[in-house]
């Protein structure tokens, strides 16, 4: 896919990181036609959140399944048709080379298009180091990204100071999704590797991942609002 044939508006992706189903539909119904793309990760699915994907798509918007899977392949591979089934636009797995391999061929011929998750944009050289690699944040990004695109992958999730050397690695092959996002005079959170809406779009990103700077804004639906003019001023 080429970044022109994405529309600006399809571009942010709200992460849906609330307690429950009730507190995602009322988000949902307070953000309205400002938003196209929908992520649900954890805390949501696990509150039971998954129906909210046909729910979403069948009211003509995109959800990414933000499961991070990582296990057997077998387990992976089953893992993957359910939430094929589910009609999700992106599911994410960790960029393990036996989980990237279980994943894309169980999602071959579905909709389903898979994401992998590089290294965490919360993980700096330090944290990568006290979790036994030796490789640092670039290096280890870099490395997985070459057998993510060797595996057939679809996509990656990397931070968006990762997003230009990885365009340049995988050209438009793959789709580069980027969490870490914040807009000028937000506060980071636990996030290490961030940057502006209109900086990441412009280092090559294709799709933002935004979740606490819209979740926890007084008004959601402005703060989405000026999320996605930051995005169109940068492609124009
Ligand atoms: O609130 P915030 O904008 O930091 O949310 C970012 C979202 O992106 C969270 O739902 C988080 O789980 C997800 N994410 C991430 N880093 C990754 C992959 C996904 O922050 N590498």
């Amino acid at each position: 896919m080429q970044p022109s044939d994405i529309a600006p508006r399809d571009r942010l992706i709200v992460a849906l990181d609330l307690p429950g189903v009730a507190a995602a539909e009322a988000m949902i119904a307070r953000l309205g036609d400002s938003v196209t793309f929908y992520k649900i990760g954890y805390q949501l699915a696990y509150a039971g959140g998954l129906p909210l994907v046909r729910q979403l798509t069948g009211a003509g918007k995109k959800v990414f399944v933000d499961l991070k899977l990582h296990d057997i392949g077998n387990t992976v591979a089953r893992g993957v048709e359910s939430v094929a089934a589910l009609g999700a636009t992106f599911l994410t797995v960790h960029a393990y080379p036996q989980t990237m391999k279980a994943a894309v061929e169980a999602g071959a011929g579905s909709g389903l298009k898979i994401l992998a998750v590089t290294v965490l944009t919360s993980y700096d050289d330090g944290d990568l180091h006290a979790a036994g690699y030796r490789l640092g944040v670039s290096d280890l990004v870099e490395a997985r990204a070459q057998q993510a695109q060797a595996l057939g992958v679809d996509g990656l999730v990397c931070s968006p100071e990762e997003a230009a050397s990885l365009r340049k690695m995988v050209g438009h092959q793959m789709v580069l999704v980027t969490p870490g996002i914040r807009p000028a005079g937000a506060t980071a959170g636990d996030q290490k590797r961030i940057m502006t809406p209109a900086r990441a779009i412009s280092a090559g990103a294709d799709y933002l991942v935004i979740g606490r700077p819209v979740m926890s804004a007084a008004d959601p639906k402005a703060a989405a609002d000026a999320i996605q003019a930051e995005i169109a001023q940068a492609l124009a």
